[in-house]
């Protein structure tokens, strides 16, 4: 089994754990929080503390309850507040263990994602890959499972450098390291940090997934060049010192087609019939994975979450171009969504990870890499 089993697992099930064990090992990257038993006490603190910050369900519950507080002010009048507290209390809701709710500090930058396979010796990073979250374009509307995403050129992405490469592979590393050291157990399988480019850290990890991301996935492995699943054999037989892969040099787009109504309704999502030119497709260079789709007889019929991911290797204006081409081979009874701008407006992305460079190389020549005015040294901690 390529996996790691519930105890190093983890890293990804609990962010309390998960924060703790960054800040006991000096990983870098690492973000001050605060946990809470209850959305009281934790409105308390959001409405005393007066800085920016993200409020967390503590533990995995489907990638649901992202808070971010970043207008203080506004949560001072008494109508923001209840809907404040009203949002803690449906985060707390959803967590089952005693500790709640986590606070962290807000950051910002370019996300990405890099995925690191071991056997608990060897270290195998793979290309980089991003995830666009929201439903629609732009970045708006309620979070998915992902609505596509981009890997490449080569190992890195347009706005990640080398350099930041190897910061995040030192990373992710040093996590895996961690994990042996406070468990007595090799982490063996896949992990991956969801990532961001801060001016606070330069990489810097949001959340680690113990599993491959979708959408990145989609991106990723149809770039590696070499037997894959003989990768993840010597992986799961502690022989990945002999694995050798390649990456295709040209990048990769992921778009997801999910029927009208996903994320939020399910049920507005499903039964609809869909059609595709899939030779024509095929011919146009788009790979086509089916997901949350079933074929009824000689039709496909949605079931209410994304349907298709359409994937094309090639330059980014020649896949997206590609895309929109696939895209127009697929017909509905409903509405699809599929968002365009999944792998264009690179330039912009490169020019937000340049400013952020710029500061985080400012905080490193001044020694105060990771080092926050808002937050007392140890008063964030748990
Ligand atoms: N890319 C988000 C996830 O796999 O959870």
């Amino acid at each position: 089994m390529v996996g790691p089993d519930r105890e190093v697992a983890l890293i990804e099930r609990s962010k309390v754990w998960m924060r703790q064990l960054m800040w006991k090992y000096e990983i870098p990257g690492r973000l001050r929080f605060r946990a809470f038993s209850s959305a009281e006490e934790a409105v308390r603190f959001i409405l005393e503390f007066g800085g920016s910050i993200a409020v967390k369900p503590s533990e995995q519950v489907g990638g649901k309850g992202v808070k971010v507080v970043a207008d203080l002010q506004a949560y001072l009048s008494g109508e923001k507040r209840d809907a404040l507290s009203r949002s803690a209390g449906r985060i707390a809701e959803l967590v089952k263990d005693e500790v709640k709710l986590i606070i962290e500090e807000k950051v910002d930058g370019p996300e990405y994602t890099l995925h690191i396979l071991t056997d608990g010796h060897t270290y195998l990073p793979l290309p980089l890959a991003q995830d666009y979250k929201h439903a629609y374009e732009d970045g708006i509307g309620p979070e998915t499972g992902g609505m596509g995403s981009i890997s490449g050129p080569g190992s890195l992405l347009p706005f990640i450098i080398e350099e930041e490469y190897g910061r995040s592979v030192e990373i992710i590393r040093l996590t895996i390291e961690a994990i042996r050291r406070e468990t007595g157990r090799d982490y063996v399988g896949v992990l991956a940090g969801q990532m961001m480019l801060t001016g606070l850290w330069g990489p810097t990890i949001i959340e680690y997934y113990s599993r491959f991301g979708d959408p990145e996935a989609s991106a990723i492995i149809p770039r590696i060049e070499g037997d894959f699943g003989e990768v993840l054999e010597l992986t799961a037989t502690g022989h990945l010192s002999r694995a050798r892969i390649g990456v295709v040099e040209k990048p990769s787009v992921v778009r997801a087609v999910a029927p009208l109504g996903y994320p939020l309704d399910r049920r507005m999502a499903s039964g609809h019939r869909v059609w595709l030119d899939l030779p024509r497709m095929r011919e146009l260079g788009c790979r086509v994975y089916f997901g949350s789709i079933a074929l009824e007889g000689m039709q496909l019929i949605t079931r209410g979450s994304r349907a298709l991911e359409l994937v094309v290797i090639d330059e980014f204006g020649e896949a997206v171009r590609k895309l929109d081409k696939c895209f127009s081979l697929i017909s509905s009874d409903t509405r699809l969504i599929y968002r365009h701008d999944i792998g264009s407006a690179i330039e912009t992305q490169i020019e937000k990870a340049e400013i952020v460079r710029y500061t985080y190389k400012a905080r490193e020549r001044a020694g105060l890499l990771g080092v926050s005015a808002d937050w007392s040294p140890n008063g964030g901690l748990w």
